[in-house]
């Protein structure tokens, strides 16, 4: 069992998932690799997630995420994640999750998380560790370029700021020049005031070491391997924004490769473009392995579909977290009928025959 008493349910508030996460976000990181390599241990479960869209809202959906940790303390959950991007005219996330969390032993439920801000952080802490792993040279990092400066853009920033990434120049583009303004602000407001808007994604990207895509671009926009030239690790978070022949031209990480080759993302359009898979390096947690060597020629791409299991981890981690300092609210009576057959059965019977 988990460590809760049987039948026992509890909600944790985004309010206590983000200070939970705020305050160990070292810890945060070494979650998500270590469930990484987990991952590519083969102890985890991570099907196929399933899209739920819209015929009357094309660009909105809602995503099951379901996914098992395994080895000596199991657990498996599911994320629920809509994605209206509309919100965000209305000055609301465009994302929005709960994440419930599953007993391994008898399969109940034990927890239900605000879960935008898990997802949140373990795509951000995902992205920092990578940064941290894949790029070649700190010391020349002068520049960095943010194209897409929504949420996402907002808590990569925190991860970078928060564990104390030294401070270079930051250059950001968005199609809205009003949520550049914000996440400029941002980053001044941290301390971190070398940083300005660009009205080009061409302008960003040009003589930047490392590119942060957080867009929600559908397709592919940038096209020439040559922008890159200067470019030593793109963080393509945002997974749709490169043309293949700028995959092709860089080394290619992954976070599982079955997955990343799918929904039309980057990879997904290279494989087709070039009709095999030849072009994917590795996955993040051979790199942590020691198992490939990134060619120094080229830049590197590091493109993660968003596990389920990354989700799971972090939320046990909040929800252990919350409930050992008293932080979750319990719902006593959520499970009603706790005994395959007991005389609680019979006399309701009776009760509604009488
Ligand atoms: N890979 C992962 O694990 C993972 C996890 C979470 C989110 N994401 C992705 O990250 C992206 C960003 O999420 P968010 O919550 O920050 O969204 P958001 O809507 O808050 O921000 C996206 C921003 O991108 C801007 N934008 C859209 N197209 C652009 C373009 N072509 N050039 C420049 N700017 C552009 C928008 O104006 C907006 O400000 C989404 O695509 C989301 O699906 C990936």
């Amino acid at each position: 069992m988990n460590g809760t008493r049987p039948f026992e349910f509890s909600i944790v508030s985004g309010h206590v998932v983000d200070s939970i996460i705020r305050s160990n976000l070292a810890q945060v990181i070494d979650i998500i690799a270590e469930t990484y390599l987990a991952h590519s241990a083969s102890l985890t479960v991570n099907p196929t997630s399933v899209f739920l869209r819209f015929p009357e809202q094309p660009d909105a959906r809602i995503i099951a995420l379901p996914a098992h940790i395994g080895g000596r303390e199991p657990i498996s959950g599911l994320k629920w994640i809509a994605s209206y991007p509309n919100n965000i005219e209305r000055n609301m996330p465009r994302a929005s999750a709960v994440l419930l969390l599953n007993d391994a032993e008898t399969g109940y439920p034990f927890a239900c998380l605000e879960s935008s801000i898990v997802s949140a952080a373990r795509t951000a802490a995902s992205a920092t560790l990578a940064a941290r792993t894949l790029i070649r040279d700190r010391r020349n990092l002068k520049r960095i370029a943010f194209i897409g400066a929504g949420v996402i853009a907002r808590y990569i920033a925190d991860f970078l700021i928060g564990t104390h990434w030294s401070k270079s120049e930051v250059a950001i583009y968005d199609l809205n020049s009003g949520y550049s303004l914000q996440l400029v602000d941002h980053f001044v407001a941290s301390g971190w005031s070398d940083t300005s808007i660009v009205s080009t994604a061409e302008a960003a990207v040009r003589d930047a070491q490392m590119v942060i895509f957080a867009t929600t671009a559908r397709s592919p926009y940038l096209l020439d391997p040559a922008l890159f030239a200067q470019t030593d690790l793109i963080l393509h978070i945002s997974l749709r924004d490169l043309a293949p022949e700028v995959l092709l031209s860089a080394n290619n990480i992954l976070d599982d490769v079955d997955h990343c080759l799918t929904a039309e993302t980057s990879p997904h359009l290279t494989e087709r473009f070039s009709g095999n898979r030849e072009f994917v390096t590795g996955t993040l947690a051979d790199v942590l392995n020691g198992r490939i060597v990134l060619n120094d020629q080229r830049p590197t791409i590091f493109s993660p579909f968003g596990l389920g299991v990354l989700d799971v981890a972090l939320g046990r981690f909040a929800y252990e977290q919350a409930q050992s300092s008293g932080r979750v609210v319990s719902v006593d009576d959520f499970f009603f009928e706790r005994a395959r057959w007991s005389r609680e059965n019979y006399l309701r019977v009776n009760e509604s025959t009488c």
